[in-house]
């Protein structure tokens, strides 16, 4: 079960991630995808994917948005929402998925949105299950 955000901060992430669709460089693909993270601290980070000719240097838009949260400073998030064009929603790529589950707890809500905005959640636990991270180096 994903942890709770208001349904303000929903709308507002929703709506972020949405926009930051159109920041997408994907000339290769033309597959747009924008994400919108929540902080702990209450600020909206965003990002989008961002293609290279030499195909797999391309970098996706969940990692630009956890890329620029943790240089910014932030450690600790709430929620990311992303963004596609395609129906049913994408779902985070498994590299995404291990890169996220660093900053992230079981729980840790994923809002995936269609073109039309409809919305699937998934939690980071159910994404990523078994899961190596940053405590395993503590055993
Ligand atoms: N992409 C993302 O940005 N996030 C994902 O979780 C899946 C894939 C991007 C990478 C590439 O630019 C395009 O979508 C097609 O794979």
């Amino acid at each position: 079960m994903a942890s709770s955000i208001t349904a303000q901060e929903l709308e507002a992430l929703s709506s972020k991630a949405n926009a930051a669709k159109e920041a997408a460089y994907c000339p290769y693909s033309k597959f747009r995808v924008g994400a919108a993270l929540l902080t702990q601290s209450g600020e909206f980070i965003t990002g989008a994917n961002v293609e290279n000719a030499s195909y797999p240097v391309g970098t996706c838009a969940e990692r630009v948005a956890f890329g620029t949260a943790v240089v910014a400073g932030h450690r600790q998030f709430k929620a990311i929402a992303v963004a596609t064009d395609i129906k049913p929603p994408a779902s985070p790529c498994g590299m995404c998925r291990q890169f996220m589950s660093e900053f992230t707890s079981r729980s840790f809500p994923v809002y995936m949105y269609d073109k039309d905005m409809n919305c699937n959640v998934i939690t980071m636990g159910e994404l990523l299950p078994n899961s190596f991270g940053p405590e395993d180096f503590e055993r």
